[in-house]
This record gives structure tokens, C-alpha cells and sequence, in this order.
């Protein structure tokens, strides 16, 4: 997708192989710069810190970094430990473990020599295939808001299509399209006129930084909401469709995603307004059934709630008494000191409050039924 009206990706390898850069994403909106991953350390680092973020996009490096770390030492010991090393990093996200398993279970049988030239190749596979399932989605997900927006009363018709977004589950959050935003993108680039509510996603703001920054630099009209407006605006015929994307999706359809996606799936199902949720293949955990009892919930710092970043602004200061210039990244502090904070990173959804799971293979109810009929029928 495009900055500045250039395309980009998220990730891609650089100096013949030797290192990989990514968009960091802690930056983003106030700075677009890219960082070079050098080695296992520097991969590891940026899955943890969210430099890199998003199920897909944390495969991907995942896989990357296992090449960066085979490169320097591609002995079975090595590959176990960076393994372990990197499926550390972040516990939510299933695509994790995928990425890192596929390319692990591709280089394992080898010879050490050719161990990180087919690890490279595989990570590249990854990546391409992730372009390809999300683009997919969009295809599918079009689909389904073209079919909306004209069941629309003729009253509104010609009127925008409201889509209520919450975190990022962009391009950002993936290698290209995204997966929750790639039918917004698909729709905007064929006419039909769409507008993002966007839930800024506290605390760390992926909506407000990420999707925002994004749908603004692909033209697509969109709104910065707090998290608690959308069940008002669904009160008020404001929101067609809610779309999300997930970290994990149980083989019967229960969703794990960014935290407070729960409460905007009973909102909407209060409200009788679809809530949809966009997936690739590389997030559904076969192996598990019950989200909510089975899913690993990352518990991130409590800074991230007692604290927050942003740019100055001309007339802002920082508790250290404003002396820094305007257009400088500044943390400050929310709450009393001595609060404590508590940060869940993810909650599940379960199947039930699922309008439908749109995937690369097509759109499927959110059962076991409808995903093995999709993958395995
Ligand atoms: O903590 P993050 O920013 O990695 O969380 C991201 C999300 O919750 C996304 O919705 C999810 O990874 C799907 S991305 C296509």
C-alpha cells in the first residue's frame, strides 16, 4: 500500500540477504523510518517491543529471524534454541508458532551448509502467500459490503458505507492489503464510497496511530473515535458492519483479538449490525476449541495503561515543564503515581457474536463446520 503515493511493503530483505529491514511502527504516525534486523537478537527485539506488529507481520519476521540466526550458527542446537527464543516473544498470535514451525520443519532435514539459503526462501514463501491470502480477503470481504450497502434503504443509498474498525489490522499489521482493511481498501479503489469509524484502541493506540495513518495515506475517509463510542454510534443506524481482524481463531470460530473487541462484538450483536472478522489461514489453531479457556492472553506493562506517547504540539509541554520543541515524541504519565495499571493485551470473542469468518477460501460461519468445509471439504 501506499506512502506518499510510493508502495511499500512492511518487510523485506536487504544487503543480499545479510539483514532485513521493517517499518517501525512505535514511530508511526509522526515519523515513517525503517530499522535493519541484523540478527536473531534484533529480530526478537522487535517482535517484543511491537517495532513489528500484527499476527501476520510477527509470523513473518518470526521466520526471518530464524534465517538471521542460522546464518551465524545453522547447528540443530541453534535452530532449537532460536526457535524457542523467537515463539517467546509474543504469546497471542498463532501465526507465530506457524511461521516459525513451517520454516523450522522445511530446514530441520538439511545439511547446516543449506540450512539458511532454504530458510530465506521459506520465509519469502511466507511472506508472498500472506500478500496473496490478504488480497483474497479483500476480494471476499468486498463482496460482502457491496451486498450490504445495496440492502441498504433507498433513503440511504448513495450515502457512505460506515465500517467500525478496532485496532490495526491493516497493511501494518501484515506484509501487504492487511486483512480487516483489505476490503475497505478494495472497496474504495471501486467506487464504492466507504468511511472507517476507527476505535483509537487504547492503550496503545494502534487505531489512532496505525489505521488512521493508513487510511489516510490510501485517501479512504475515516473518523477517530474513542473505544467506547462505537455501541452509541451502532445505537444510532451509524456503523453498517464492524470488521476486526484476530490473533487466533479455535477451530470452532471463537476469535482472540486486540482488547475490547468483545465488548464491540456485543455491542453489535445488541444492535443487530454484522460483525465480521477477517482472517488467513495462518491464524486458525486447529489444536484448540475453547478460546476464551484455551487462548494465551499476553499481559503487556502496566506503563502501557499509566502512561502514553505522543507528538507535541506547538502549545504543549510535558510534565517536565514543556520545554521541549514542538513535533517531539514525549511520553507522559495519565494516571496518579502509585496507580497501578493492569494490561490485558487481547480478549476472546466467541463464536456465537461472529456475524461470519471471511477468509482467502471464501466467507464461513464461525463453527468448526464452517472452517472444515472451507479447508478441509
Ligand atoms: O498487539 P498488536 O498490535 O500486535 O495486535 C494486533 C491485533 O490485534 C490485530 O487485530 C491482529 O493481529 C490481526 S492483524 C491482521
Amino acid at each position: 500500500m501506499n506512502i506518499e503515493g510510493k508502495a511499500w511493503r512492511t518487510i523485506g530483505l536487504q544487503e543480499g540477504g545479510e539483514a532485513v529491514w521493517v517499518i517501525d511502527q512505535t514511530l508511526l504516525p509522526h515519523r515513517f523510518e525503517t530499522r535493519s534486523l541484523r540478527s536473531l537478537e534484533d529480530a526478537a527485539v522487535a517482535i517484543s517491543t511491537m517495532v513489528v506488529r500484527g499476527a501476520p507481520l510477527i509470523g513473518v519476521t518470526g521466520a526471518y529471524g530464524l534465517m538471521l540466526a542460522l546464518q551465524r550458527d545453522p547447528s540443530d542446537g541453534a535452530l532449537a534454541a532460536a526457535f524457542e527464543q523467537l515463539n517467546a516473544t509474543r504469546p497471542t498470535a498463532v501465526n507465530l508458532r506457524w511461521a516459525l514451525e513451517r520454516v523450522r520443519d522445511r530446514v530441520a532435514p538439511l545439511p547446516e551448509a543449506e540450512r539458511a539459503a532454504a530458510a530465506q526462501a521459506e520465509a519469502g514463501a511466507i511472506a508472498e502467500e500472506d500478500v496473496a491470502m490478504c488480497a483474497a480477503i479483500g476480494d471476499h470481504g468486498l463482496a460482502i459490503f457491496r451486498e450490504l450497502a445495496a440492502a441498504r434503504p433507498p433513503e440511504r443509498q448513495g450515502q457512505p458505507f460506515n465500517v467500525l474498525t478496532h485496532c490495526n489490522a491493516g497493511w501494518l499489521a501484515t506484509v501487504d492489503w492487511g486483512t480487516a482493511l483489505a476490503p475497505i481498501y478494495k472497496a474504495h479503489r471501486s467506487g464504492l464510497k466507504v468511511h472507517v469509524w476507527v476505535d483509537e484502541t487504547r492503550p496503545r493506540n494502534q487505531g489512532a496511530s496505525l489505521t488512521a495513518y493508513e487510511l489516510g495515506q490510501e485517501g479512504v475517509p475515516h473518523t477517530v473515535i474513542v473505544d467506547n463510542a462505537g455501541g452509541h454510534l451502532m445505537q444510532h443506524g451509524q456503523v453498517d458492519a464492524v470488521i476486526v481482524g484476530t490473533d487466533r481463531t479455535t477451530r470452532r470460530g471463537d476469535v482472540c483479538n486486540k482488547i475490547g473487541t468483545y465488548l464491540k462484538a456485543l455491542a453489535a450483536f445488541d444492535n443487530k449490525v454484522p460483525f465480521y472478522v477477517a482472517l488467513p489461514a495462518s491464524t486458525i489453531d486447529w489444536s484448540i476449541d475453547d478460546g476464551v479457556a484455551e487462548i494465551p492472553i499476553e499481559a503487556r506493562s502496566e506503563r502501557e495503561v499509566t502512561q502514553i506517547q505522543g507528538q507535541l504540539t506547538p502549545a504543549g509541554g510535558t510534565s517536565s515543564g514543556g520545554n521541549e520543541a514542538p513535533g517531539h515524541l514525549a511520553t507522559v504519565q495519565l494516571t496518579p503515581t502509585g496507580s497501578r495499571g493492569f494490561n490485558p493485551a487481547f480478549d476472546v470473542t466467541p463464536a456465537r457474536l461472529v456475524s461470519a469468518l471471511i477468509t482467502e477460501r471464501g466467507v464461513a460461519p464461525a463453527s468448526e463446520a464452517g472452517l472444515r468445509e472451507l479447508y478441509t471439504g
